[in-house]
This record gives C-alpha cells, sequence and structure tokens, in this order.
C-alpha cells in the first residue's frame, strides 16, 4: 500500500546531526559532533533530594491534569531573571524546541516569510521548513548580523518574525555586539517584526560582561526563548517562552491542542533548585569545568593546527566555529576525520541553502580532556 505522508514530512530531510549521533553511538569515534552537555556533571544527588521532598508532601494532585503554561512556582522563578516581568508572562515548554514548534504553529500560515542568520541552528531550520516558510536568511558574522540586508529584508518581505540565537550562537559561538543588538532592535521597532530570541546557552558565560538581551531591549516585540537543557539536564525536558501577554495566551491556545501540559514532576524539581539557589551554584561549577574544556580544545587546536585554521575565541556555550582554510569542502574533511576516528559537523548543514563551506562546528562540552587533546590530533591527521 502507498502511504500518503504530508508534504512536510516526504519533503524533511534526516537530520545530519543525529546521523552522526548514531554512528558516533555505536562506535569508539571521539564526538565534537552534538551540542550535548557532559552527562558525568548532572547533579543527580539534588534531583533525588528534590524528588524526595516531592514524594514526602504525599500530594497525589502532583500527578494530576493542570494547565497548559505550567507550574507557577517554576514560572515566578523564571520570570525574576528579567526585568519588569510577571509570572503571566512567562510559559513552561517542552525545552525550547516545542517552544519553536508553538512559536511556528502560532504564526506561520503557508509561503510566511521568516528571517534567520546564516548559519543557523539545524533543527530550527529543519522545523521552519516544515511549515513551507518562505526563509530568508541574513549574513552573521563575529559582531552580528549584516544591518544593510536586514533592513531590505525587513522592508521588503514583511517577515513574521526574525529568529536570532544572539549569544553563543549555534554554530558559531558568536555573540552580537550591544551595538548590532541596538540597531536590530531599532529595526524591529521600525517595522514592526517580531524579534524571537532564542537564548539556550547565555548561563554558560566564562568570560567578558552580561549581554544586554531582546528582552529587554524591545519587550513588546520580543519572544524569548530558555531552556535548562544546558544548565540541569536536557531529559527534563523544560524550556520556557517570555513574550507580551497577549502572545503567551496565543502560544498556550496552541499548546493546549498539542499536547495539554508538560509532566509538573520536574518543573517541581527545577523550581526548589531554584528557590534554594542550588541551580545557581551548579551552574557556576559547570562554568568552571567547561572553561577548561574550552581552554584545552582552543589550545590543542592553535598548537597544532597553528596557522592552517582560524577561529574566534567564543566567551561562552559549547561550540568552536573553525574555518579550515586548506580545505573547500569540510564535508570531504568529515568523511577523512572519521576514518581518523573523530567526528565534528561540517558547516554546510547550517545554512539554509546548504552551500558549501570550509567551516566546520566542534564541540567541546561532551569530551574529556584527554578526548579532547586526541580528537584534535586526529582531526589534523584528517586534514593534513
Ligand atoms: C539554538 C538552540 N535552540 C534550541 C535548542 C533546543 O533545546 P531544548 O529543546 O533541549 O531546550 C537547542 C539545542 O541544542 C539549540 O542549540
Amino acid at each position: 500500500m502507498h502511504t500518503k505522508f504530508a508534504k512536510r514530512v516526504t519533503t524533511a530531510s534526516r537530520s545530519f546531526t543525529r546521523t552522526i549521533l548514531d554512528l558516533t553511538a555505536q562506535s569508539d569515534i571521539i564526538s565534537f559532533a552534538g551540542g550535548l552537555p557532559d552527562a558525568s556533571l548532572f547533579p543527580k544527588t539534588l534531583f533525588q533530594k528534590y524528588a524526595n521532598t516531592l514524594f514526602e508532601k504525599n500530594d497525589n494532585l502532583l500527578f494530576q491534569y493542570s494547565n497548559a503554561s505550567g507550574v507557577e512556582a517554576l514560572k515566578i522563578e523564571i520570570a525574576k531573571r528579567y526585568e519588569d516581568t510577571s509570572s503571566k508572562a512567562i510559559m513552561l515548554t517542552n525545552g525550547s524546541q516545542q517552544a519553536l514548534d508553538l512559536v511556528c504553529k502560532t504564526f506561520l500560515d503557508e509561503q510566511d516569510c521568516i528571517i534567520v542568520e546564516d548559519p543557523s541552528y539545524l533543527a530550527a531550520l529543519n522545523l521552519f521548513h516544515m511549515y513551507n516558510a518562505d526563509i530568508k536568511t541574513v549574513a552573521l558574522d563575529k559582531n552580528g548580523v549584516d544591518l544593510v540586508s536586514l533592513e531590505k529584508l525587513f522592508l521588503t518581505c514583511k517577515p513574521k518574525f526574525f529568529y536570532t540565537i544572539p549569544i553563543f550562537q549555534n554554530p558559531t559561538g558568536y555573540s552580537y555586539t550591544l551595538e548590532n543588538k541596538e540597531e536590530v532592535a531599532r529595526l524591529a521597532k521600525k517595522y514592526h517584526v517580531i524579534l524571537l530570541e532564542d537564548s539556550p546557552y547565555e548561563a554558560l558565560r566564562y568570560e567578558g560582561k552580561q549581554s544586554t538581551s531582546f528582552a529587554s531591549l524591545l519587550p513588546e516585540l520580543t519572544i524569548t526563548l530558555g531552556t535548562f537543557s544546558k544548565t540541569l539536564a536536557p531529559d527534563f525536558r523544560i524550556g520556557w517562552i517570555k513574550a507580551p501577554q497577549k502572545i503567551i495566551e496565543a502560544l498556550t491556545c496552541s499548546k493546549e491542542s498539542t499536547d495539554l501540559q508538560n509532566s509538573k514532576f520536574f518543573q517541581h524539581i527545577a523550581a526548589l533548585m531554584m528557590q534554594n539557589g542550588d541551580l545557581e551554584t551548579h551552574t557556576k561549577a559547570l562554568i568552571k569545568h567547561y572553561k577548561t574544556k574550552r581552554d584545552t580544545m582552543i589550545t590543542a587546536l592553535e598548537e597544532t593546527f597553528g596557522e592552517s585554521i582560524s577561529f574566534v575565541k567564543p566567551e561562552g556555550g559549547m561550540f568552536i566555529w573553525v574555518n579550515f582554510k586548506n580545505c573547500k569542502d569540510s564535508m570531504q574533511l568529515f568523511d577523512k576525520a572519521i576514518q581518523k576516528g573523530v567526528a565534528f559537523v561540517p558547516g554546510s548543514v547550517f545554512f539554509a541553502d546548504k552551500k558549501v563551506s570550509s567551516f566546520g562546528r566542534l564541540n567541546y562540552t561532551n569530551s574529556s580532556l584527554e578526548q579532547i587533546r586526541e580528537g584534535v590530533q586526529k582531526l589534523y591527521e584528517a586534514y593534513l
């Protein structure tokens, strides 16, 4: 029998990152490919302590249906992270990936124009394709986006939103300068474009000053996404949306028809951890570990590759975006690297048009220091 899937499914490409994750899970390949936190650092003892606290309350309503926007105690804690924000401006989602999906479901009709940074987060690009959006791109460099192109697109395409990852971007690790952000916010206000600000990495800052968010520069037109996947554990599947109340109401309605609600159990654990200061303490410890890993990878890259590659040292996050200058197509380097026993993500997959790229994304958070040094050496052997 011929199974007739929807066009959005038949035209979707399988995520290249997932292919690599499957490949590396089955072998002893050192993987710089995924965007995974270090599982050995998950604070299991704290999870257990607060899970026990919940069970000791002996409240069966913990496991009952409830509202779609999430546990109030957690929304209150998240709201405190933003200026002049009440819990009514927050809703909880099944990771920020679901938040992205709900924003698309709520805002996009067929062929609506949206703007993305070039390159951008692969799973978001795939999602936008599934919603049949007309995806326009704006070039990104280490200071932010190309403002001339952005204004042209705001003016000519009337986009539903501009999807931006302004801090420690995936895949580049770049962060917008304050001047670039202020200009983007000014243009968004002028042309009345929603800024969809995805910020999963901002808590992982190893140096430099805290950034000003679009949420504070242009609160009335910004939808900000956050997540506990990089600080607590991805399996919690807790993300959040901060947006003007009218938008939160529409998104909540979309969420009701998607999954009614998230599980409250981990939301309560996250709330207790925040109320007691444990999340802050844990994040500080994470930063120390990840900074050492970042520095180890940077030193290994500099000492091994010398001038034959270039990259911008990221001040935080999980990735280094390397320009393999002697290799026009990093997809070919990827094939050789796999033979040598190391994986990374070739740059082309992060561009909307999948153009050939000499760049590659290297993750350092999920490898040991020894694996980082060994993996960089293997990568160099593949590059020679
Ligand atoms: C830019 C960006 N947005 C969203 C996500 C999704 O995160 P989660 O659904 O685990 O919160 C990721 C995950 O790596 C990401 O890099």
